[in-house]
């Protein structure tokens, strides 16, 4: 887990106020922790879990998904009220038939659509409009994904967006790489637009909880 931003105090402490997990989101949150995979954590799955329920969501488009950890918070979310789906994108076939494996064995699987391939792609061919988007891909190409995810999400929608602490090299003015560069740029974009409301949230590695207009 990423802690060099938040206090270990303070990390252990949000991380002990998160509901009790089913074992199996435990052993992957172990897992995580031994291949050093940045899962969002049960802090920010919280998080996304709640503002799936307090918005009602029943359709969410996750780009970027991994094993399936951040998405099983959004598909008990949406179970929970009332049914839809979860798209689960990632461009690595071992990862997706891990999540399957998990979300199976979760019972969470019902709701979760699969697909492997590149995510940006993958939203602009699925029908929306989405009630949540979840970003979570290559941080360099969050700025392009920007426009794409205001065609799909609709108007009173949310999007979340991972890592946009970025582990503080965005204060960082030496590190021009493209990743950092991405997650300033989406930053920038998204704060100076009169299309959305957005907050960074400092949980972990910030994430940005934004309302579509
Ligand atoms: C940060 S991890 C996702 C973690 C996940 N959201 C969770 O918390 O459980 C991002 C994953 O998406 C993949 N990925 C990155 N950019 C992508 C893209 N543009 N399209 C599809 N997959 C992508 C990465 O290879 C990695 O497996």
């Amino acid at each position: 887990m990423m802690s060099e931003l938040v206090s270990p105090q303070v990390a252990a402490y949000l991380e002990s106020l998160v509901p009790e997990r089913p074992p199996e989101l435990l052993a992957m949150e172990a897992y995580a922790r031994e291949q050093r995979f940045p899962i969002i954590g049960p802090a920010c799955g919280h998080l996304c879990y709640q503002l799936a329920r307090m918005t009602g969501a029943r359709k969410v488009f996750e780009l970027g998904s991994g094993f399936g950890y951040s998405t099983a918070f959004f598909a008990k979310a949406v179970i929970e009220n009332g049914g839809g789906v979860v798209h689960h994108v990632v461009w690595d076939e071992a990862l997706s038939t891990r999540a399957r494996g998990h979300l199976k064995a979760l019972g969470l699987e019902g709701v979760v659509e699969f697909h492997v391939a590149e995510a940006v792609e993958t939203l602009k061919q699925t029908e929306g409009p989405f009630d949540i988007v979840f970003n979570d891909i290559d941080k360099h190409g969050y700025p392009a994904s920007l426009p794409v995810i205001e065609t799909k999400l609709r108007s009173g929608g949310v999007l979340i967006i991972d890592n946009m602490l970025w582990s503080a090299r965005i204060f960082d003015t030496a590190d021009t790489s493209p990743n950092t560069e991405g997650v300033r740029e989406f930053t920038r974009l998204i704060t100076a637009s009169p299309l959305w409301t957005s907050s960074l949230v400092p949980i972990r590695d910030g994430m940005i909880v934004a309302l579509k207009r």
